[in-house]
């Protein structure tokens, strides 16, 4: 944790969750009591499909509604795109942007992302910019330049973001970084923040995320400079996401 950061407890649904699930949003709703409220943010990210509807369940609660990516432009000739301004007319306030997931399957680059990122603080929402290095790249000793140079590439010009740290091999893998691994990367990633925004880069949350679950929660978040969590599968549970939650220091 970062003394003076709130922290941010973030749910990835990815591609799952019907209408028939929004049980599971309701439970993370009623969860979210005044302690927890005092002490952290929550947010999930449904898919696109469900944000109208979550917004609704979550609507006058402690949970926040994010989306898990968008298009960079207002709007126009992009077939199958969200804006962020159509996303946050719909009921999200914030926004995943570069998941490791869209930069193998859809071939996102540093560039791509960080107009997003911009797009997604024109909105007024809250971009949450992921970066994380392959197996390959850690076993051959490479971790730290790729994140670096992920994040050189993607953060916007303006602070008000945040950072997903995610190790692409500890994602849905049942595998995490050690808390050293950890505390080193985001202490890499902190420098930067720290070199480019000054001030706002002490402040600026960085989040771990990979495989995330309610029994490594307490250890990870209680890392230096870990003010957070992005979680995919675990969030889909209600218990689960509340444990996590409630694991936070
Ligand atoms: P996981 O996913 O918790 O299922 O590993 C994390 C993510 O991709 O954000």
């Amino acid at each position: 944790m970062t003394p003076g950061i709130k922290p941010l407890i973030a749910g990835n649904w990815k591609m799952n969750g019907m209408l028939a699930d929004l049980g599971t949003l309701n439970e993370i709703v009623a969860g979210i009591d005044d302690a927890m409220q005092q002490r952290l943010d929550a947010l999930i990210c449904p898919p696109a499909t469900l944000i109208t509807a979550a917004a609704k369940c979550a609507g006058g609660s402690a949970l926040a509604i994010g989306a898990q990516n968008c298009h960079a432009a207002v709007k126009g000739a992009h077939t199958g795109d969200l804006s962020p301004e159509m996303l946050s007319d719909a009921g999200a306030s914030a926004v995943i942007v570069g998941h490791s997931e869209r930069r193998a399957d859809h071939g996102e680059n540093d560039p791509a992302i960080r107009d997003k990122a911009e797009a997604a603080a024109r909105a007024g929402m809250l971009a949450i910019i992921c970066v994380g290095e392959t197996a390959h790249q850690r076993e051959t000793g490479h971790a730290e330049a790729v994140v670096s140079a992920q994040l050189d590439g993607s953060l916007p010009m303006e602070p008000g973001f945040a950072v997903a740290y995610e190790p692409v091999w500890a994602i849905g893998t049942g595998r995490t970084a050690t808390p050293d691994d950890v505390a080193a990367m985001h202490a890499v990633i902190r420098e930067q923040l720290v070199h480019r925004f000054g001030a706002a880069g002490d402040r600026t949350r960085i989040l771990y995320g990979g495989s995330v679950k309610p029994d490594n929660a307490g250890e990870l978040l209680a890392v230096a400079n870990v003010d957070g969590a992005l979680v995919g599968g675990a969030s889909l549970k209600a218990a689960d996401f509340l444990a996590i939650c409630r694991a936070c220091p």
